[in-house]
């Protein structure tokens, strides 16, 4: 039985003061309430990691970061190390969100470098991977997926993928309310696992959590989660309320 995880991608949104806010109302909503059908993790702006620090401190929330550099430290201006979140609690990390892809240029090569380094330092990726509406026009959305699983999980042994997530997120369907439909979004998830049975085993496939991605709301989140192979939600615009976040937890139960 895979636990379902519901995740907040809160990608460049909230000051420290905005995200200490929210957290503490979700920290009082949620009331303690999630830890057995459900792991709830926060993924807020680095800056605000040492709030989720303070105000999950003694609740079953989990928070992460959304990237990390490849290298343990160095000369990298502006960079952080999977080490320096694992120090201030961090139990998971976002990694190779579309939008690193697009804005920074990230390739399935240097994903898997990050997801080496964040098993390597103890922290759990969550892998992103997902195609555009052009690959999807053009009906490779399948080879596209199956490429981008097997590029970033490069390296990684069955033993490391106790720790991975993978998150489906087709990129036409982040931030613009249009949601992939239940049926789409199982397929895909269903194509993924044969890619990892490919790639390990049917054990291995059958226990990774795959989540959903995209326009993910309190409205279609209990659909999307009903799916058998969906196991969880990625949440960006709906994680910054904590009712529409919270209502997504429900529908997870
Ligand atoms: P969205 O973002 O829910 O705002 O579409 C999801 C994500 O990018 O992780």
């Amino acid at each position: 039985m895979r636990k379902k995880i519901v995740a907040g991608n809160w990608k460049m949104n909230k000051t420290f003061d905005e995200a200490k806010a929210l957290m503490n109302e979700l920290k009082t909503k949620l009331n303690n309430d999630t830890s057995e059908i459900v792991e709830v993790v926060v993924c807020p702006p680095f800056l605000c990691i040492p709030a989720a620090k303070d105000e999950f401190a003694g609740t079953s929330v989990r928070y992460g970061g959304q990237n990390i550099h490849f290298k343990d430290d160095g000369a990298f201006t502006g960079e952080i190390s999977a080490s320096m979140l694992k120090a201030v609690g961090c139990e998971y990390v976002i990694l190779g969100h579309s939008e690193r892809r697009q804005y920074f240029h990230e390739t399935n090569h240097l994903i898997n470098f990050k997801v080496i380094k964040a098993l390597e330092k103890g922290l759990k990726p969550i892998l992103c991977v997902g195609e555009t509406l052009e690959q999807r026009e053009q009906g490779i959305e399948k080879k596209i997926v199956d490429e981008q699983v097997t590029l970033c999980l490069k390296d990684i042994n069955a033993a490391g993928m106790d720790n991975v997530v993978i998150a489906y997120e087709p990129v036409w369907a982040i931030g613009t309310g249009k949601t992939a439909t239940p049926q789409q979004a199982e397929e895909m998830h269903i194509e993924i696992r044969k890619s990892l049975e490919n790639l390990y085993n049917a054990t291995i496939a059958g226990r990774t959590r795959i989540l959903y991605g995209g326009s993910m709301n309190d409205k279609n989140a209990k659909e999307l989660l009903g799916m058998s192979n969906i196991d969880g939600g990625l949440i960006g615009g709906a994680a910054l309320k904590a009712d529409s976040f919270i209502t997504i937890i429900e529908a997870a139960k």
